[in-house]
């Protein structure tokens, strides 16, 4: 029988198969910015949005070629309901999938999966090393610089707010927004004074 899975599970799952701390916090990211969006979006399941976030790259550390087809197999070991993998599978698009973003939360997912990684990025840079007062504005101008973070895929960005029907800046800010609230996991708090 399908149960619906914890946040706590699904850590515990991705902590299992997951040692590299870049892996382990970009789940942390795109978890935050997954709750952030489901929250803004008044949704009535946000838990379900955060676990997705936190689970969509689960197989990548150990098995890279088999990149989201090998989360399908773990996760339905686990008993883990189908639209959960569904879910999961559509940020993969067109890369390592064959399912399309469909629902809201698939579209999300697709848009800022790599989003965060240019964000993360773009904060690095910077002196203070923070993402608390990063601005759309100097996200977007790393943006135009190809070879800035060159391993981010900006059309698949561009195709998800298109899928998304939003604009660019807004779907940036929410998401500064959203890894702003773990800021301290991400390790972009910036210099703590004191
Ligand atoms: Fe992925
Ligand atoms: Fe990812």
């Amino acid at each position: 029988m399908e149960k619906k899975p914890t946040r706590e599970e699904a850590w515990e799952l991705l902590k299992k198969s997951n040692q590299n701390d870049a892996l382990l916090k970009h789940a942390l990211a795109v978890e935050a910015v997954m709750l952030h969006f489901a929250k803004l979006f008044g949704e009535e399941d946000p838990e379900k949005w955060r676990i997705i976030g936190l689970i969509h790259d689960l197989d990548y550390e150990q098995y890279p070629e088999e990149h989201c087809t090998k989360t399908r197999e773990l996760l339905e070991r686990e008993n883990w309901p189908e639209d959960y993998i569904r879910a999961m599978q559509s940020h993969g698009w067109e890369i390592c999938s064959d399912v399309e973003p469909v629902e809201k939360m698939e579209k999300v997912l697709y848009t800022i999966d790599e989003l965060t990684g240019l964000i993360t990025a773009t904060a690095l840079m910077r002196p203070s090393k923070s993402i608390m007062d990063l601005t759309a504005k100097s996200v977007k101008k790393k943006w135009k610089q190809k070879n800035f973070a060159a391993g981010v895929n900006r059309e698949v960005i561009e195709k998800g707010v298109q899928l998304l029907g939003m604009d660019l800046t807004k779907v940036i800010e929410e998401t500064i927004r959203g890894m702003q609230n773990v800021a301290k996991e991400l390790g972009l708090e910036g210099q703590v004074e004191g």
